[in-house]
């Protein structure tokens, strides 16, 4: 099979690099892709919004699978082009149809969705300018703090966590404005949950799933969790606290539902969905949707599927998901994001990396970096590159993970130290 994946990040090199490893795979190829993604395959220079040059490019490289990495295009409906134009129905394509990316494309969908098939999820209305007074008064019912988001996709910045009333009106009004432009003309209010959160990521033909490993991403720029949120700082799997019976709960109040809710629907649906989750005292809540995999928790998550993973994306597409089986490897993994001096604000790029040497059971992905003058790779992003080590047990994995990552080296490379540290603490009480 020839096959394009599109996207740019650690996530992409991380599927790159499975789907390289299958015996189904021809030609891989990756649009744009990066340094790390150019090893594994032919990155091409397509433009994700462009859907008539991705069909061209298709056609004329024979590419029989079409694979979306990140939500963009699938919002705005590249599955549903493939799928209509009569020269691309052929390709199999795995990510939604605009309908299906609704889930993550619109907060207010997303949770009207989980009130129709009663998945559990905060409490939660949705309201515009013409309803502020009511947006307000619905404030007023709630406790601190408070929780405001973009109905948009808002580039991961549209939820605002809030201490107190005073401030959660001012904003709401300011998002009601355009604060996310479009994206904020709607704005969801909705309870806050407290616990720890996790994601757990399912793969689905629309009828039947499967369950892929669970992962934790480290939003927050800063040790501790602190200081500003961004693209994520690194990622372990699986989640020690997401033990048989929590995953039991996931599986039966959650994923079950949802994919029995996309069928009812008629959602046509042959994807990855990530649900984001809240751990309450034991019970999961699903905080979000996305319809994609995450990154950095692709970076976990893919070296521990040992199934061939294109046999599984052919399935996926095909609707024969029941006939595929998941075999996971049952080491812990730990990915350590490195990121440009001054990430999330501003940074700058094209420094040289040195990448030091190969260790066993560890991978090197790459997200923003790119092929400089000669050999030279430089930083091209402000998440620049991340280990993932395996290992037998989680505290070995982070440390080899650590290992690793202080060999790489760039001017101004920054990294958190306490990737994984909440949960060994956790495991520890
Ligand atoms: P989202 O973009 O929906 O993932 O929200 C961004 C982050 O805000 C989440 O990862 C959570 O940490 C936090 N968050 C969102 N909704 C809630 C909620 N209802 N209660 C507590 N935290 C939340
Ligand atoms: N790591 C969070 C995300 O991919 O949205």
């Amino acid at each position: 099979m020839n096959i394009l994946l599109l996207g740019s990040g650690g996530r992409e090199h991380a599927i790159a690099f499975k789907i390289a490893q299958s015996t189904l795979c021809n030609r891989l190829f990756i649009a744009p892709g990066n340094a790390g993604t150019a090893g594994v395959g032919t990155n091409v220079d397509l433009d994700m919004a462009d859907f008539a040059a991705m069909g061209h490019f298709v056609l004329e490289q024979h590419v029989d699978m079409l694979v979306v990495g990140p939500e963009a295009p699938l919002v705005a409906g590249i599955a549903d082009y493939f799928h209509q134009t009569p020269e691309l129905r052929h390709v199999l394509v795995i990510g939604p149809g605009k309908e299906g990316a609704c889930l993550e494309g619109s907060k207010d969908y997303a949770k009207a969705f989980m009130m129709r098939h009663n998945i559990p999820t905060a409490r939660y209305q949705t309201f515009t300018r013409d309803t502020l007074a009511e947006a307000e008064a619905f404030l007023d019912t709630l406790q601190a703090p408070y929780v405001l988001k973009a109905d948009g996709l808002a580039a991961g910045k549209g939820v605002l966590i809030e201490p107190d009333l005073a401030t959660a009106k001012a904003h709401l009004r300011e998002m009601l404005d355009g604060k996310f432009g479009a994206a904020s003309a709607s704005v969801v209010i909705e309870e806050y949950l407290s616990g720890i959160e996790l994601s757990v990521f399912v793969l689905t033909d629309g009828q039947h799933y499967l369950l892929l490993p669970s992962a934790k991403d480290y939003k927050r720029i800063g040790e501790g969790d602190t200081g500003l949120n961004t693209g994520g700082m690194g990622s372990i799997s699986p989640v020690p606290f997401a033990d048989k019976e929590f995953m039991k709960k996931v599986e039966d109040r959650i994923v079950k539902p949802t994919v029995r809710g996309l069928r009812d629907e008629k959602i046509d649906y042959h994807g990855f969905i990530f649900v984001g989750l809240m751990n309450c005292g034991g019970d999961p809540y699903v905080i979000e949707y996305n319809v994609r995999m995450g990154d950095p928790e692709t970076e976990s998550v893919f070296p521990r599927i040992k199934s061939d993973v294109v046999e599984l994306l052919e399935h996926t597409a095909r609707g024969t998901l029941d006939r595929a089986s998941l075999i996971v490897d049952p080491r812990s993994a730990a990915c350590v994001m490195m990121v440009a001096g001054g990430y999330p604000e501003h940074y700058e790029k094209g420094k040289v990396i040195t990448l030091g040497e190969e260790a066993p059971d560890v991978t090197v992905f790459h997200c923003g970096t790119k092929k400089g003058e000669g050999d030279a790779l430089l930083t091209n992003g402000g998440r620049v590159i991340c280990t993932t080590a395996l290992a037998a047990t989680l505290p070995e994995a982070i440390l080899k993970s650590y290992n690793r990552a202080a060999t790489i080296e760039w001017e101004g490379k920054y990294l958190r130290r306490d990737i994984g540290q909440d949960l060994l603490k956790l495991m520890q009480e």
